[in-house]
């Protein structure tokens, strides 16, 4: 099939299918727990991406934008290699990526059993306090001994556990990067569309200690030696072949019931793209500014700007696709089926409840998130609530972990696009919550400067706040660390905002919301458990949970609409038709231009002269995968997946057979872009290349 993100280990249920699909290899070519098997070659990468390991000397191939707050971290106007791009000539050159790690899946092992058996007979806050000591024990077991770690997981919404024993090496180190104008070619407005002609790609090596175990940063660690790493194909793809994609796929949530759709296209999905649109168009204004704001706020914007745009996409697409229907659809099944069976017969009917207490409180937790958290100084100001706990218990170094925070924080910090966030925000709540819901402190915000205009009100507020927390300024902020008083941070005005939403949600609905999770969580897991009976015998995979899949299918092309065809493949020809000089988009840097008029594309063109750039297939993929290894029926890398495309974005939900696509980067366009763009012919001869 192409639905479908499997876990590896139990991935001879699959084999037969695979094989027919077009597969070469065996179930113990992918996962193996005694000898390097591909899984060895795939690494979470930063907890929010995937990479694969493509060298002996732990070379890693991940995405341009899962490397992008690294690059742009060491990107000054000087020193510009966002924008112009960077290939170390040597290991002494590549540059130290401090807190970033990836861990690489030892292996993983079924634990329902032991969790089932702890928990039996248990509900609620008991059963979750039992779940978390019987982890416990099940990590300390798996790693004990070991350098090793380890967590559990919950499967199919609460219905089988997994515990996942993984290494973990901290010592990363950037190798290189194209110029961000081919790395995020496209920018937004491409961003979730097919066709696309990005060149999504970044490098970074693993570094280990002497005896090839992980290791904190030391300028004399040496590069890992991987128990696999991956051989890369030249030989390219055409419609129809077998592909898989292996990585960290973040959240699916294909058991979702139409209740929680509604609420979605309805209420939660606008609201996050209003909020999100406040930050986007503040920060817009300031970046166009100067180079080193621009350089200080783009990796923020692109993370804000890339699941704006996914929300938008996706509650346009659960219209189109017409998913509420589906579900109801889906629904009435599993109702006629339950109506005998008193364990399943009330679920839909409880859901319904549920969503119907919850529904009147759903915006706040989104409004403060997404709203009133979207002020950077607000955040940090939020960060300090542990601070006055420790500070009222009298524990004077409750400001230890808070140092390092504010360095990290004032980095990129700016204060005028904050201020009008803050504003911006504030408003919007104002506006969209019932009155009922409101803190007092908004009240009396308006009272001092003026209830007839809040808007003005708002900004003449936010000003004041900007002005006299510390919490916007270095100096005042490490003063108060060098000097810490309880009373100073508890009439700071930031502090102040951001703790009267929080104390109101706490006293006044927090625990609806709890009580909804809890109810939601319990619903969700009966549910799924009916699900697997109404269809037994039935091939099922669990929702993504960032631990480790695979999905396989094939590539292939696509109609958006009647009467448009999308082939499956994108060439360089189209990177210029799209170009736009001087464009924050669409640009391209000089020399580019010039390997394209003398069409030197050396051994990484096609049989007819062409430089294939992307391509897609209809394999099942979501946020995480990002920068997952896309391998053909040898096992061999053929591209990197990156996106997803718009006819689909309803994907997470449900798949939808016709439209949902990965799009990828083809690895002959990377490797062009490395050995001739990027003049680093040294970095593609470390690879295993198959002709
Ligand atoms: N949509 C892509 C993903 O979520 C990220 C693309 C980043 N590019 C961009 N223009 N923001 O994997």
């Amino acid at each position: 099939a192409d639905e479908g993100m499997w876990l590896p280990m139990l991935i001879n249920k699959n084999y037969d299918q695979m094989k027919r699909q077009g597969f070469k290899l065996t179930p113990q070519d992918i996962y193996d727990i005694n000898k390097g098997s591909l899984k060895d070659a795939i690494v979470w990468f930063g907890g929010f991406c995937t990479g694969e390991i493509v060298s002996e000397k732990g070379l890693v191939l991940t995405n341009h934008h899962c490397g992008y707050d690294v690059i742009a971290s060491k990107s000054t106007p000087q020193d510009n290699i966002l924008d112009n791009g960077f290939w170390a000539k040597n290991t002494a050159e590549e540059k130290p990526a401090e807190g970033l790690f990836v861990s690489i899946l030892v292996r993983m092992e079924d634990v329902t059993a032991q969790v089932n058996a702890a928990t039996k007979g248990l509900e609620g806050a008991e059963k979750a306090a039992k779940y978390a000591e019987i982890s416990k024990e099940i990590v300390a077991k798996a790693t004990s001994g070991t350098g090793y770690e380890a967590f559990v997981r919950d499967m199919f919404k609460g219905n089988q556990y997994f515990v996942f024993v993984t290494e973990k090496y901290s010592d990363i180190r950037l190798v290189g990067t194209p110029p961000q104008s081919v790395g995020k070619y496209g920018g937004d407005t491409d961003n979730w569309i097919w066709p696309r002609h990005t060149g999504d790609f970044s490098m970074f090596r693993i570094y280990a200690g002497k005896d090839n175990k992980p290791a904190a940063y030391a300028k004399d660690n040496v590069p890992f030696t991987p128990k696999r790493s991956l051989a890369v194909s030249l030989k390219g793809v055409k419609e129809g072949d077998f592909s898989m994609v292996f990585g960290y796929p973040g959240r699916t949530n294909r058991y979702e019931n139409s209740y929680g759709i509604k609420l979605a296209v309805e209420k939660v999905n606008p609201a996050i793209v209003k909020l999100r649109d406040i930050r986007l168009k503040s920060w817009k204004e300031q970046m166009e500014k100067s180079d080193s704001v621009r350089l200080l706020l783009s990796s923020e914007y692109a993370n804000i700007a890339n699941y704006w745009k996914y929300f938008i996409g996706q509650t346009e697409q659960l219209k189109h696709l017409k998913v509420y229907d589906y579900k109801k659809g889906e629904e009435a099944k599993f109702q006629s089926w339950s109506a005998s069976k008193p364990e399943y017969s009330s679920i839909l009917a409880d859901y319904g409840k549920a969503y119907d207490a919850y529904t009147p409180y759903a915006l706040y937790p989104i409004y403060l998130s997404q709203g009133i958290f979207g002020a950077t100084a607000v955040s940090f100001a939020r960060s300090f609530m542990p601070v006055e706990a420790g500070l009222k218990a009298g524990k004077v170094d409750a400001v230890a972990p808070m140092k390092e925070h504010a360095e990290e924080f004032f980095k990129s910090f700016n204060l005028p696009s904050d201020k009008k966030i803050l504003a911006g925000t504030l408003l919007a709540f104002y506006n969209d919550i019932p009155k009922d819901q409101h803190p007092a402190l908004i009240g009396e915000i308006l009272a001092k400067y003026g209830a007839d205009d809040p808007e003005a009100a708002f900004k003449k507020y936010s000003d004041d706040v900007y002005a006299n927390s510390m919490f916007a300024s270095k100096a005042k902020t490490e003063a108060f660390l060098a000097a810490p008083e309880l009373g100073k941070l508890q009439n700071d005005p930031a502090y102040q905002y951001v703790t009267a939403f929080i104390s109101n949600y706490r006293e006044k609905f927090m625990k609806n919301v709890d009580a909804f999770n809890a109810t939601n969580g319990a619903l969700g897991q009966k549910y799924v458990k009916g699900i697997m009976e109404m269809n037994p015998g039935k091939l099922m995979y669990p929702d993504a949970n960032s631990t480790m899949r695979l999905t396989y299918g094939n590539i292939k092309a696509y109609a958006p609409k009647d009467a448009v065809k999308y082939d499956y493949e994108t060439t360089i020809d189209g990177v210029i038709e799209k170009y736009v000089p001087k464009d924050s988009e669409f640009d391209l840097p000089a020399n580019y231009l010039e390997l394209y008029k003398k069409k030197d594309f050396g051994q990484y063109a096609n049989e007819k002269g062409q430089l294939i750039v992307g391509f897609i297939s209809n394999n099942d993929i979501t946020g995480g995968n990002s920068g997952s290894p896309v391998l053909n029926g040898n096992g061999e890398l053929i591209g990197l997946a990156f996106d997803g495309n718009w006819e689909a974005m309803s994907g997470d939900i449900v798949f939808d057979q016709k439209y949902k696509r990965t799009i990828c980067a083809d690895i002959r366009y990377v490797l062009w872009c490395v050995d001739k763009l990027g003049n680093a012919p040294h970095i593609v001869k470390e690879m295993k290349i198959v002709k």
